[in-house]
């Protein structure tokens, strides 16, 4: 069954938890599917994942269109949400709504996601008025990076707490379909939860929120750059794969890879035809 906005809603109210992960690519995005995941996220996390870069500054609407596209042609049932990259929403209303309708047009999500509370209703309205479903993003924000002075955990003292509060209620307010909820502390998620109508979706938030979500390369063990303390390895990918890339490397270079039965075949007269015709052209 295709989940949507509704059906995001309507688990929350009947208090069934909701899975989402990132994908950046097709493929990944069809496993997901396959397996049930309810939602998801192509995260500017692609920027750190898939492109190299220590933070997700850089990382471009074009980026976020070519990964959506290519995540929502593999998603069949899950909810396809794609992040609003920074200064893409920030600098005005406008910007918002224009880019939010490009990552829905071009890039075929069913939501978009930003990051910010009160300072970013006026586009969260807008946009949600436009008919785009978009998600909120609270507590540790990467795009604010230089803000906070690195990854590190939010909200545990009591003003930032009830800070955090208020902008859940906020974006609440202005529109938004569910708040991703990044590394604040569980007890702190646990009370948003219960005060909020819409799913919250925590990320190192604890087990007390609506859903769950994941940067897919961390649960697979794939990404290795940092670890942040909330990821379990759900399976051993990444050293399986280097496994794979090291036993290929050996067999190639012992020359036992390709085999005979990795190879096409020729009938004999045309073999022959061929060295008497390859013979004639080196002479
Ligand atoms: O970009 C991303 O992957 C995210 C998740 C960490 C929630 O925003």
């Amino acid at each position: 069954m295709k989940n949507t906005v509704v059906t995001f809603q309507q688990m929350k109210d009947k208090g069934e938890r909701i899975s989402m992960l990132t994908a950046y690519d097709y493929s990944t995005a069809k496993l997901q599917d396959s397996a049930g995941i309810n939602g998801i996220l192509v995260g500017d996390s692609l920027g750190n994942v898939v492109l190299g870069y220590p933070d997700t500054i850089s990382v471009t609407m074009e980026d976020m269109i070519r990964h959506g596209a290519a995540v929502s042609r593999g998603a069949e049932n899950s909810l396809v949400v794609i992040d609003m990259p920074f200064m893409s929403y920030q600098t005005s209303v406008y910007d918002a709504v224009f880019n939010a309708g490009r990552l829905m047009k071009e890039g075929r999500g069913q939501a978009v996601k930003l990051e910010g509370g009160e300072e970013v209703c006026p586009q969260i309205k807008a946009i949600a008025q436009a008919s785009i479903p978009v998600m909120a993003h609270l507590g540790l924000t990467p795009q604010s990076i230089n803000v906070f002075g690195g990854f590190k955990s939010q909200a545990k003292e009591l003003e930032p707490a009830k800070k955090l509060i208020r902008d859940a209620l906020a974006v609440q307010e202005a529109g938004a379909f569910a708040v991703t909820l990044e590394c604040v502390p569980a007890r702190l998620a646990e009370i948003v939860t219960k005060m909020l109508r819409i799913p919250t979706i925590g990320i190192g938030a604890g087990a007390g929120c609506d859903g769950q979500i994941l940067v897919y390369a961390d649960m697979l063990a794939m990404f290795s750059d940092f670890r942040p303390k909330f990821v379990k390895a759900f399976a051993n990918i990444g050293p399986a794969m280097m496994d794979g890339f090291r036993t290929y490397d050996e067999e190639v270079k012992a020359g036992t890879y390709p085999a005979e039965e990795h190879t096409y075949p020729m009938q004999d007269e045309v073999f022959e035809a061929i060295e008497a015709y390859a013979d004639e052209m080196s002479k």
